[in-house]
């Protein structure tokens, strides 16, 4: 017979396996969603505050692995040995801290949250005062201080720009919207429907839903 204990070990097992591979099965049915940008480019700052806002407040970032990557259309100034940007010094510096801050805090959440407070800055140029951001998230100041003062954020952007050179196809304006390896072009702000086209999991977000119901009408 078996003990009233052992049985519950054995449950206990059956339990926690479910989970892990229940979890498993999620983060492997999740959509890639990148998103190629420059930190001062106008329509990417918008696109960041604005329509990737919505993935956080309805529930399509349940099934989606969102990778931003800035630095897309900086390049190796030859005459001096260094990166420069599209937008200028101004803009290398933000993506430095970007590049920084999705080091420092690999949760998404967290991550968006600051990019998002410093993009909505950028928008009406203010984003020299990047550091209210960090104090209007609770978040300490220090560690993003010094991966930029160090040139961490600039060494992290040599590894984004590889990573950019290798797309195919090469990306060709930003922001560059990339759903599963599949680039969505001048629709990017449509990524949603992308998304859930994308998707072939189980657990169907109601944002999908939504947007199935808006395009049957
Ligand atoms: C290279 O860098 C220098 C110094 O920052 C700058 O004046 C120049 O415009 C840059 N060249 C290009 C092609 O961006
Ligand atoms: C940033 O913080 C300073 C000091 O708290 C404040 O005076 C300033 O208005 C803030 N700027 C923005 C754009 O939030
Ligand atoms: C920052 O750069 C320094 C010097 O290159 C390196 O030793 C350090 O490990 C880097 N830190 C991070 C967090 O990448
Ligand atoms: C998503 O990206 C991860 C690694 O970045 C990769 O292993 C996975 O195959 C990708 N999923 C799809 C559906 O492309
Ligand atoms: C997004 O999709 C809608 C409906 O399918 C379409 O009318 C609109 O033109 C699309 N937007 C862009 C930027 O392509």
């Amino acid at each position: 017979m078996v003990s009233p204990k052992l049985s519950n070990t054995i449950v206990i097992a059956l339990v926690f396996l479910f989970f892990t591979y229940e979890s498993k099965g999620e983060s492997m049915s999740k959509v890639n969603l990148s998103i190629y940008y420059d930190s001062l480019c106008q329509s990417c700052a918008i696109f960041i505050v604005k329509n990737l806002e919505e993935i956080f407040n309805n529930d399509l970032i349940d099934i989606v692995n969102l990778q931003l990557v800035p630095w897309a259309n900086s390049y190796v100034n030859q005459t001096y040995n260094s990166i420069s940007c599209q937008n200028g010094p101004d803009e290398c510096e933000l993506n430095s801290l970007e590049a920084c801050a999705l080091n420092i805090w690999p949760n998404v959440d967290t991550h968006y949250g600051l990019i998002h407070c410093f993009e909505f800055l950028a928008i009406d140029g203010k984003n020299k005062m990047w550091q209210n951001c960090t104090n209007q998230l609770g978040l300490p100041l220090e560690p993003i201080k010094n991966c930029f003062n160090r040139g961490n954020g600039t060494e992290l952007g040599q590894k984004y720009i590889d990573e950019i050179a290798k797309l195919d196809p090469p990306h060709s304006f930003v922001p560059w919207v990339v759903v599963n390896n599949q680039p969505i072009g001048k629709d990017y702000e449509n990524f949603t429907q992308y998304v859930c086209k994308a998707y072939k999991g189980d657990a169907i977000p109601a944002a999908c839903n939504v947007h199935l119901n808006a395009s049957e009408k």
